[in-house]
């Protein structure tokens, strides 16, 4: 039998990671994170899907071809969050949970980044742990999936 997907979603400028801004967003390359949530997923019996993409429609199309076909969806919209209402409403038809999540905590940082068009569509924001994040993300999605 085919194991459950989840499908990771990593915005824009995130292909940067392990470049950019270290201070907010650590120091490793979302390869090594993506490697990492892997393996989470593998050991609690899960697929990891995961795709990178700068553009808005990109990672709309890939929210609705996981309908019907992936268990649910951990996403990192770097600046899209804040206004993208595009990708919420791709989320609001996306039929099992989301998981919102972050490197930096945004409500720490500039007032533009403390709204969130994902969080009113996601079970829970996973926000601040830089590297740890997409783990911990996995981790939430996992129990969120076994309840
Ligand atoms: C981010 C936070 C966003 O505000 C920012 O635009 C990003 C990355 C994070 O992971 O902390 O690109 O989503």
């Amino acid at each position: 039998m085919s194991r459950p997907t989840i499908l990771l979603l990593s915005g824009p400028n995130l292909n940067l990671l392990g470049e950019r801004d270290p201070r907010h967003y650590g120091t490793a390359t979302l390869d090594t994170l993506v490697g990492l949530a892997r393996e989470c997923a593998d050991r609690h019996g899960y697929e990891l899907e995961h795709l990178q993409s700068n553009h808005e429609g990109a990672l709309i199309d890939a929210i609705h071809r996981a309908r019907g076909r992936c268990a649910g969806i951990v996403i990192n919209a770097g600046a899209f969050t804040h206004y993208a209402w595009g990708i919420h409403d791709a989320l609001a038809a996306f039929d099992g949970p989301v998981i919102e999540l972050h490197l930096s905590n945004p409500y720490a940082r500039e007032p533009w980044r403390h709204v969130s068009v994902v969080a009113p569509v996601a079970v829970g924001t996973i926000a601040g742990f830089k590297d740890d994040g997409y783990v911990l993300a996995v981790e939430a999605m996992v129990r969120t999936l076994g309840r």
